[in-house]
């Protein structure tokens, strides 16, 4: 697993665009084999978009023949609704950008049939040939995607009831109001996403040092889905300072020495300058 421990938030969101993006250029999409990239919402993935929005604007990089799969959606909501996770994904990043509406790909969480809707949605990853790059979050009780703990390490995508800690931190976005959040979402499984050739999980602020721990200096445990990165063969977390706060001073060390020699953080925050 590759660690990438990056000044701040700003420095950690340039750092993991500009990694997306020539990830994307350096395998020349074409209509015939499009980059499949796998997309995450959430507060720790916007500046990451921000940065690919600026980088789409200056002429960087195209999204022309990138085929994008959502992480997730909570069930029950309207699309419309603000804090959907379709509104979020085209206010934050899709409407920015020139990628082709129908490459867009998010669950309905009001589809009659879930379990229909969650098959042809693993169907469509496999009909495009798998996702190469799988970006995410991490919940600060160490979800990934909608992964709550105890969720099966080799799951696919499927309805899941979140936890009463997941319920209370995403009611920031709900007015602060519990009772407003979905209590239930469809997600893709954590062998949905270790199933992509290539992860990348972004990991920031003193609030998610607890879930950082966990999933790099820990077991692999199905209470903390996103350790399971651990068993992945290219497996990259982006974190900032502040979420380093409960890693072992060794752990902090041997990366920051290991980026320091092989001078990996600098030479992607300068790449497109
Ligand atoms: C939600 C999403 C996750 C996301 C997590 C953290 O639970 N389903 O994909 O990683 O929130 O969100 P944030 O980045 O806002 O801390």
């Amino acid at each position: 697993m590759r660690v990438i421990i990056a000044k701040d938030y700003d420095a950690m969101s340039v750092w993991a665009g500009n990694y997306v993006a020539k990830r994307i250029i350096d395998a020349q999409p074409t209509p015939e084999k499009p980059f499949v990239l796998g997309c995450p919402t959430g507060s720790s993935p916007k500046g990451l978009y921000k940065h690919l929005i600026e980088l789409n604007k200056k002429g960087v990089i195209s999204f022309q023949n990138v085929i994008t799969f959502n992480m997730d959606e909570y069930v029950g909501l309207d699309v419309n609704h603000p804090e959907s996770y379709h509104s979020f994904m085209w206010t934050n990043f899709f409407n920015h950008i020139d990628i082709k509406p129908e490459n867009v790909h998010i669950l309905d969480g009001n589809a009659k049939d879930i379990a229909v809707e969650c098959a042809n949605y693993e169907k469509m990853i496999e009909d495009v040939g798998g996702i190469d790059l799988f970006m995410g979050g991490i919940g600060a009780d160490g979800h990934i995607a909608f992964n709550e703990p105890g969720s099966s390490l080799d799951s696919r995508t499927r309805v899941k009831t979140l936890t009463t800690k997941t319920i209370l931190d995403n009611s920031r976005f709900f007015d602060n109001d519990v009772n407003q959040v979905p209590k239930q979402a469809l997600t893709v499984g954590v062998g949905t996403v270790m199933s992509a050739r290539e992860v990348l999980i972004l990991c920031n602020g003193p609030q998610k040092a607890r879930a950082l721990h966990h999933m790099i200096e820990e077991g692999v445990s199905h209470m903390w889905t996103a350790s399971m990165l651990q068993m992945h063969r290219h497996g990259n977390v982006v974190c900032d300072e502040a979420a380093c706060e409960e890693l072992r001073i060794s752990t902090y060390n041997y990366f920051k020495d290991k980026q320091q020699l092989e001078g990996i953080v600098d030479y992607y925050l300068n790449l497109y300058k």
